[in-house]
């Protein structure tokens, strides 16, 4: 069967994750977390005293870039990759509010953006791929047979975040959360390289109100229209 790209992007906090996560499963497909990558350099910049209060040691970090190795590996107890920052797995550390709180900043940086996307196109050069994240569609495969753009309230998405991050055992005030989840939409909708935008062919889906089963009858027509024309 012919293997096609699939870029999902959209928003913070839409469930893009676990929806690639199940589809790429579901087709036998890889899958790439983009937001993972930009989560692990956040975090290496957190441990190696590259923020300075608000501020980022931006020639530091530069001078870092080629020692910051991104990877991912299959985790056989969720089935799921866990994401690894030098041979060190990061999959919980690069999940807390610290660097939720920190990441579009340095997401914003264009040389992060260049190394990055070098290594998401590397990743993704064989096909048979689903890569989740804010630009695949617009940047890093322009050319992807399937893109989806996702949306959902801001309400509705910092909820969701608040409950993920409760189940596991994490404090976390809802208000902090929406104002998070805006404060991103913000930064990531209006920085210069690569802001955050639905590409042209990209199908919207706004899954405010759709059931997660929903959701995968709707991604698996997409797939099959896509594969079998
Ligand atoms: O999807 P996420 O919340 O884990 O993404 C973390 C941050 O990284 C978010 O602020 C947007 C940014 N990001 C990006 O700029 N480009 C991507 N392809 C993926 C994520």
């Amino acid at each position: 069967m012919k293997k096609i790209t699939i870029a999902i992007d959209g928003f913070s906090s839409c469930g893009k994750s676990t929806m690639a996560k199940d589809l790429a499963r579901e087709v036998g497909y890889i899958y790439v977390d983009t937001g993972a990558m930009y989560r692990a350099v956040t975090l290496y910049a957190l441990e190696n005293d590259i923020f300075q209060g608000e501020k980022i040691d931006v020639e530091k970090l530069q001078a870092e870039m080629p020692n910051i190795c991104i990877s991912f590996r299959l985790n056989p107890e969720t089935g799921r990759p866990d994401t690894y920052l030098n041979d060190i797995c990061v999959e919980d550390r690069i999940r807390t509010m610290e660097v939720s709180n920190r990441v579009s900043p340095i997401a914003a940086l264009p040389f992060v953006r260049e190394a990055l996307v070098k290594r998401q196109q590397e990743m993704g050069k064989d096909k048979g791929v689903v890569m989740d994240g804010r630009d695949i569609g617009t940047t890093v495969f322009p050319d992807a047979e399937l893109k989806i753009f996702v949306t959902a309230s801001p309400e509705i998405r910092a909820q969701r975040r608040y409950d993920e991050l409760k189940a596991k055992g994490e404090e976390a005030s809802l208000e902090e959360i929406l104002e998070n989840v805006k404060q991103r939409d913000h930064i990531d909708q209006t920085r210069a390289v690569s802001p955050l935008r639905q590409a042209e062919d990209a199908l919207l889906l706004d899954n405010s109100l759709l059931t997660i089963a929903e959701q995968k009858q709707w991604l698996m027509e997409q797939f099959n229209r896509v594969i079998n024309r």
